[in-house]
């Protein structure tokens, strides 16, 4: 009797340690063989999905992750190589996912975990990272945890989110305004209290002053790696923490887009408390192998190089959104910020679109040359040193269609805040596959509606189309991958007074690459005598329509791009 069962737990034993190292390994075999000892994430292009919008297997009007997995062979050859999915956990919808009522399952809108699993497994098999999208500031005021915590003053989760007695009857504890609008304290009658919400009221922070929360949102981490991922987006992480004694933030002047008093959040966002999670949370991410993004709006690089942390133990992708600021085609602005994030502590993330702004296509775009400058916009950020995050659709050239009438607006923030603030449906609309009906995304009436430009840019006329967007991107993509000058490469700015073209040196070696960008609307003829250097003039790589280069001279269309090899 004995004997047996020693011997069951012996093979229990075994059953561990085989499936523990399994999913060590696959996350290890999962990674390049870094040039320069690089990891996988740095050579790895990122590709957003807000599966709502992306692929409806089941044709309800909602996206799905059956609809992705029919996708994966069009995102391989794109050349991605790890998709973020925007969350696709139980939800109640109110911020379309960014409300979890349930960390470890998959909403039946999108599908079951046997979907997910199946996803992963197809994704590995092309080679393709999947990233998960972390609320960890919040959870849904639905999710079991919120039920409990609010039931009584006693209850086991009371302490697990933010409860605070009024000022005084009707007065909230004090003067923290919401980013989605009013107060960011609800009144709860059940027991007699407020509790904060950074977010809709429907999204209670959580309270990561309890061990308890963190515990539980560490293992929420492991569950998903042992599930295949291969690392996190962080969502929200700069209103992690709040300061215990709800001091009062600075009123600025002014009102924002809700009405109310404008603040700087001096008091509830970036507390140096959240270094310590983020650490954390690292920790566990190391044993996997996986990467952590942050959602980390920084006001300057010295912010930047928090999030990364001493000695790189933090974030290893905190994005870069100062980037993103920089909304008008200007060499200068670009050169200083990309020179800032280049100088920074670790290695540079660049995004410039996402689900909560609006697209690239549209803000540098001029309403004449937005295909030429969105390929521009390709030349640029996915040349850079660093590691890209594209936006579904960006590669077609998808442009933002908000909705002109209120009563079309799907996004809360776009309702209360409706005319000045139309909400971010208009950057979430249908991926355009074809031209059929519902641009080939569904053959229901989809949630958002199809702009109507799907008719001209869409993924299966532009495959077809070698001058199209998406060629482009494919092609800028293709030699990322393949050119190690490219992929790990030093930057340097050259012709740094050119109010016209932007353009810059990537060297690894004895390999070098020249990228010369034109950002205005006229054709630029530019001198490059890099003999001083040690190299020869430009051979094209990659290059729009007349864009070339003679001898040291690149002439560049307008909104041109060369992309040309030089060597020793
Ligand atoms: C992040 C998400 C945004 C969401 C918010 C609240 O900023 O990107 O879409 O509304 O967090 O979760």
């Amino acid at each position: 009797m004995r004997q047996a069962a020693s011997r069951i737990l012996m093979l229990v034993f075994i059953f561990c340690l085989v499936f523990s190292l399994h999913y060590k390994v696959r996350a290890q075999s999962a990674s390049k063989p870094g040039v320069a000892d690089h990891s996988w994430w740095q050579h790895a292009v990122f590709y957003e999905i807000y599966p709502r919008s992306f692929a409806d297997s089941n044709n309800d009007g909602v996206g799905d992750l059956k609809g992705i997995t029919s996708k994966l062979d069009y995102l391989k050859d794109l050349g991605v190589d790890a998709i973020w999915i925007s969350p696709c956990f139980p939800s109640p919808q109110i911020d379309f996912g960014y409300d979890v009522s349930d960390y470890e399952n998959i909403d039946p809108m999108y599908g079951t975990l046997a979907d997910f699993d199946n996803l992963a497994a197809e994704a590995r098999k092309r080679g393709i990272h999947i990233i998960l999208d972390f609320v960890v500031n919040h959870t849904s005021d639905q999710h079991q945890w919120f039920l409990d915590s609010k039931s009584s003053r006693t209850s086991e989760h009371r302490d697990w989110y933010i409860w605070r007695d009024g000022k005084s009857t009707g007065r909230p504890p004090n003067n923290w305004i919401s980013d989605f609008g009013g107060s960011a304290w609800q009144f709860d009658p059940t027991t007699n209290q407020y509790y904060y919400h950074y977010f809709y009221p429907q999204q209670p922070d959580l309270n990561w002053r309890n061990p308890a929360v963190k515990d539980a949102m560490f293992d929420v981490t492991r569950w998903w790696y042992k599930h295949g991922v291969s690392g996190f987006r962080l969502d929200a992480v700069d209103t992690l923490f709040e300061d215990p004694n709800l001091t009062d933030n600075p009123v600025l002047p002014g009102k924002n887009a809700f009405g109310d008093p404008k603040e700087a959040n001096r008091y509830n966002t970036k507390l140096p408390e959240l270094h310590e999670t983020l650490r954390g949370l690292r920790k566990v991410a190391d044993e996997y192998n996986a990467v952590l993004i942050g959602e980390t709006w920084t006001a300057d690089i010295a912010e930047l190089n928090l999030y990364y942390g001493q000695g790189n133990n933090e974030l290893q992708l905190p994005m870069d959104f100062l980037f993103t600021t920089v909304n008008k085609l200007s060499p200068a602005d670009f050169r200083k910020q990309i020179a800032a994030v280049d100088s920074a502590s670790g290695w540079p993330t660049f995004v410039i679109s996402n689900h909560d702004i609006v697209r690239s296509y549209d803000r540098y775009g001029d309403g004449q040359h937005n295909d030429q400058i969105a390929k521009l916009m390709a030349g640029l950020y996915l040349t850079l040193r660093g590691t890209p995050i594209m936006y579904y659709g960006e590669e077609i050239g998808m442009k933002t269609t908000p909705p002109t009438r209120k009563e079309d607006v799907k996004d809360p923030i776009g309702r209360t805040g409706w005319p000045k603030e139309k909400g971010r449906d208009g950057e979430r609309t249908p991926m355009q596959w074809d031209e059929t009906s519902n641009a080939g995304f569904s053959t229901a009436k989809p949630w958002l509606p199809v702009p109507p430009t799907a008719q001209t840019h869409n993924v299966a006329d532009e495959l077809k189309d070698p001058d199209s967007v998406l060629s482009f991107y494919k092609k800028v993509l293709k030699l990322r991958h393949t050119n190690k000058a490219l992929l790990d490469g030093s930057y340097t700015a050259l012709n740094q007074n050119d109010q016209n073209v932007l353009s810059y040196l990537r060297v690894s070696k004895d390999q070098a690459v020249l990228v010369a960008l034109n950002m205005s609307g006229a054709q630029q003829k530019v001198n490059f005598d890099l003999s001083a250097r040690g190299f020869s003039s430009a051979k094209s790589l990659v290059a729009t329509g007349k864009s070339e280069a003679k001898g040291n001279v690149v002439t560049l269309e307008p909104y041109g791009v060369f992309i040309g090899q030089l060597s020793k």
